[in-house]
């Protein structure tokens, strides 16, 4: 959990590097939907360019197919969803069903003049979703990923106006699970303000605990 540009997606590419569980970012989801001209893509497309969230109907059917799929069943890594009390709950009920709870929730912090700044510098890979950015963790090569070589783009989403909306919905919506899953004494944050390679030690430490 955490808030856009927070850094999830850069750690959820390192922990699952490291502890090889599949990496299940709605995000990413979408965006692949999306290059593909799927229905699904076709669905997603407008919201996403808005900051607006997918239907919960949709984003939790996308989450429920992959989370019952063998690969999950030594462990997965979410990240991005759930971001609405209605896919807390589906999650929960999906989860218990298929005994694949979900015992860690890590939530990833950041000053909001902090994440305007991710935000505004990042690049992603075209291939594999890797993220970048300008000044804090550029490639080794200017738009090349470090990682398969790919191309590196700038997200649509990632202006000032969709940014707002982001915000918005996060602090509207999401912030609120913090509390849901404390109650569940599940949560941990880690201060995502630190360098990347504390952040991914602190994750690690949770994760091993
Ligand atoms: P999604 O793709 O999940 O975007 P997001 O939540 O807005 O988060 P970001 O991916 O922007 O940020 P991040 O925390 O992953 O940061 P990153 O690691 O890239 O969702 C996009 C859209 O899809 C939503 O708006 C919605 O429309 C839809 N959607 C997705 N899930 C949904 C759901 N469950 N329900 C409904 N709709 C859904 O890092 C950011 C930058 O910072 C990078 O440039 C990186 O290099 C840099 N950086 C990262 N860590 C550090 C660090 N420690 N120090 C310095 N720089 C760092
Ligand atoms: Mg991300
Ligand atoms: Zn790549």
């Amino acid at each position: 959990m955490g808030p856009p540009g927070a850094g999830k997606g850069t750690l959820a590419k390192r922990l699952i590097a490291k502890y090889h569980i599949p990496h299940i970012s709605t995000g990413d989801m979408f965006r692949d939907a999306i290059k593909a001209g799927t229905e699904l893509g076709k669905t997603a497309k407008d919201y996403m360019a808005r900051g607006d969230l997918v239907p919960d109907e949709v984003t939790i059917g996308i989450v429920k197919e992959r989370l019952a799929l063998d690969d999950c069943s030594h462990g997965y890594l979410l990240d991005g969803f759930p971001r609405t009390l209605k896919q807390a709950e589906a999650l929960k009920a999906l989860t218990e069903s298929l005994k694949r709870t979900v015992n860690l929730v890590i939530n990833v912090t950041a000053d909001e003049a902090e994440l305007v700044k991710r935000i505004s510098g990042r690049r992603v890979c075209k291939n594999c979703g890797t993220p970048f950015h300008v000044t804090n963790m550029p490639p080794k090569k200017e738009g090349v990923c470090d990682n398969c070589g790919g191309p590196l783009f700038q997200r649509p989403d990632d202006n000032e106006a969709a940014l707002k909306v982001r915000l918005s919905n996060y602090y509207a919506s999401t912030k609120p699970l913090l509390s849901y899953y404390e109650a569940m004494n599940v949560l941990s944050n880690v201060d995502g303000m630190l360098g990347t390679d504390k952040v991914l030690e602190l994750a690690s430490q949770l994760i091993e605990a």
